[in-house]
């Protein structure tokens, strides 16, 4: 038997399977018969190293030790991406490449792989050296590390010399086991997967290298002759058998880019591997070397970063908010940090059993989290950096408002201020009372309330609508006149007239949200029928459990509670029973859809468009974002709408409105 010939045929038959496995993830043999393979190959080439090749898969496990690395210039600056973090931003950057180019532009879009980057030299079809970015203008030949990168390619079908560039890069899982082992053994751990890949490459023996389970994209090619656009040079370098990344899309204008960049924010955490942003490119070649680079970056192309989700900072203090039903939170104080696009100084503690369970103490070093709309949450604390200064926090025995008993709650969780009428708890309840699912009413926020109840103008939501007696009193508070004031008085009494379950909710009825309130208004006609209902009643009503039965029960046996509805009674507040709106049987045409209003519409109110929307699938939010599906405008549409513009969101007016809910069978 031929033996170059049988060594020959072994190399192109595991390289087959390496690529079926790693590039297809598709392998077509087990494990086993491909190490089988793979021995008898070391075997035949030990006997004959004559016939050792350059492609060859036992040139993965790592050659001898290296003293040091060489310095190799590369041929073009490995350059950096500028930065954007927002559409207006990606805006812009369109407008620039527009500006400077005649013809129209059409744009790669590519994952930002959160590696290192890495250049490749193939000549006469072979990898023959690879090189570190380093400063951009020379990098370490670091050949026999990428050697054995399992899915890069030891050989192309290409005799021209080529050189590829891409990034090397960890997976979530591995990088994991990888911390795993070394941390039984004893060895530091890596902070990121980036940071596994970075000190990888660093090795100086290959052998060592070759245990880590490196992984590569590649994201460009320099090409003597072929395509002239991006977008066809990665078809071939997928062809030609690199592993290029497979979320690669192509797109005619910048809305749909945005549109891209939207929706792979939500994918990006499934992945395998960690992206931190978008790289967009301009397709054209011609028009990437007309629009050139600066020193520091080209300008044809723009990386599009996802807020920082998690950033450290500093526990200040930690305080307790009293909430409507007496509940003392404890919030975290912060130092100032910035994250997700905002600076945040406070996050929520929940409560005491929270503060144990993360054992963060006031001066702790922390960790902290923000996650779409949600508000920020401490997830653990940087124990190694106490000083041992760090305070530890107790909650009190007394109200830190008004002094009042606090009890720890049945739940054995919340702990309570006793007094009903601690003032934190009057004004919380009655910016519940005003808020825009419940009362609705416009211009009563937080600052005011709780002037309101400071200066003693009111003592619970009923005083609301007997504020008129005291418009001298109001026009001399601080920001407050005569306009205001008259301003206030007439929202006031807007909201005499509510349909019947925002009057429900309003009233602050503990564990009833505005669902609950639904829910009841359909079994109940007035606020007097429920008021009379017995707790069987109650609890036999489908979704309203037993706590929520109880807790309706007890609202309308309380002393308190007669004295605020006889004062709406007396006022004139009535709740409205039907809304003219069902919602039911209908199809859920706004499923996962985010809505925002802007202006007024002629035939709905507000709270109408929330529980339509809401029935039909969908969330009315109140600020335009790129997650945004529609915005729906009505007579003097507000800022909202230009920012709508702007970000390319899809803009519908009332009677579309009505259409696409008439469309989903529902009956207005
Ligand atoms: S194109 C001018 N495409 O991001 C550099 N880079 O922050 C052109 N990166 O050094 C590179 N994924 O290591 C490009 N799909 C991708 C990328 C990508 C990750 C890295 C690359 C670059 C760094 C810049």
């Amino acid at each position: 038997m031929d033996s170059e010939k049988e060594i020959r045929r072994l190399v192109k038959l595991i390289n087959y399977h390496n690529r079926k496995y790693y590039l297809e993830d598709n392998p077509e043999i087990s494990d086993y018969e491909y190490d089988t393979l793979l021995k008898e190959l070391i075997a035949s080439e030990k006997k004959y190293p004559q016939y050792k090749t350059a492609d060859s898969p036992t040139q993965r496990v790592g050659g001898e030790p290296l003293k040091e690395f060489k310095t190799v210039k590369h041929k073009f600056p490995m350059l950096s991406i500028d930065n954007t973090y927002s559409s207006e931003e990606l805006l812009d950057f369109d407008r620039r490449v527009t500006k400077l180019l005649t013809e129209k532009t059409e744009y790669v879009v590519e994952p930002k792989i959160d590696g290192v980057a890495v250049s490749l030299i193939y000549e006469n079809g072979y990898f023959i050296q690879g090189v570190s970015r380093g400063d951009g203008d020379q990098g370490d030949e670091i050949t026999a590390n990428l050697r054995t990168i399992r899915n890069l390619p030891l050989s192309i079908p290409f005799s021209s010399t080529i050189e590829v560039r891409g990034e090397v890069y960890f997976k979530k899982k591995e990088f994991d086991l990888l911390n795993q082992r070394r941390k039984k053994e004893g060895e530091p751990l890596f902070v990121n997967p980036r940071n596994a890949a970075a000190g990888s490459l660093k090795l100086l023996d290959p052998a060592l290298v070759s245990r880590r389970p490196l992984n590569l994209f590649v994201y460009t090619g320099f090409l003597r002759k072929g395509p002239r656009e991006h977008y066809p040079v990665l078809q071939l370098l997928r062809e030609l058998g690199f592993p290029v990344n497979p979320h690669v899309e192509l797109f005619t204008n910048i809305e749909e880019v945005i549109n891209y960049c939207r929706k792979f924010q939500e994918k990006k955490d499934k992945l395998p591997y960690d992206t931190d942003g978008i790289v967009i490119k301009v397709n054209s070649l011609t028009a990437q070397e007309k629009l050139g680079a600066t020193t520091k970056s080209p300008r044809w192309l723009v990386a599009y970063k996802f807020p920082a989700a998690q950033a450290t900072t500093r526990l200040k203090d930690i305080i307790l908010q009293v909430g409507r039903t007496g509940v003392l939170t404890p919030v975290a104080i912060l130092e100032p940090v910035g994250l997700a696009g905002s600076t945040i100084s406070r996050a929520t503690l929940h409560n005491e059993d929270e503060i144990k369970r993360l054992d963060v103490r006031i001066g702790d070093k922390v960790f902290i989290e923000k996650g779409g709309d949600i508000i920020p949450k401490i997830l653990k604390v940087v124990k190694e950096v106490r000083t041992g200064k760090e305070a530890i926090f107790k909650m009190p025995e007394k109200c830190p408002v008004c002094g009042g008993k606090v009890y720890r709650d049945t739940d054995g969780v919340a702990v309570r201020c006793e007094n009903v009428r601690c003032p934190a708890q009057v004004s919380e309840r009655i910016k519940h009372f005003a808020s825009r699912e419940a009362m609705d009413i416009e211009g009563l926020g937080e600052a005011l309330v709780n002037l309101l109840v400071q200066k003693k103008l009111v003592e619970d939501y009923g005083d609301l609508y007997f504020l008129k007696l005291k418009l001298a009193d109001l026009i001399t508070l601080e920001r407050m006149g005569e306009k205001s004031s008259q301003n206030l008085l007439k929202a006031i009494e807007k909201s005499k007239e509510r349909p019947l379950p925002n009057f429900l909710f309003a009233l602050g009825i503990r564990h009833i949200g505005i669902h609950s309130a639904e829910i009841l208004s359909e079994k109940f006609q007035s606020i007097l029928e429920l008021r009379n209902s017995d707790l069987e009643t109650l609890s036999s009503i489908p979704e309203i459990g037993p706590t929520m039965a109880e807790s309706i029960f007890n609202f309308f046996r309380d002393k308190e509670t007669a004295i605020v509805l006889e004062k709406l009674e007396q006022a004139g507040v009535k709740a409205i029973k039907k809304s003219g709106l069902k919602v039911k049987n209908e199809k859920k045409i706004f499923s996962g859809k985010r809505i925002v209003l802007t202006g007024t519409l002629e035939n709905f109110t507000r709270s109408e468009v929330t529980r339509l929307i809401k029935g039909l699938g969908g969330r009315l939010t109140s600020s335009v974002s790129p997650k945004t599906t529609f915005i729906l405008t009505g007579k003097e549409p507000g800022s909202k709408l230009q920012k709508a513009k702007t970000l390319g969101i899809k803009i519908i007016d009332e009677s579309e409105f009505k259409k696409l809910i008439k469309g989903s069978g529902l009956h207005i």
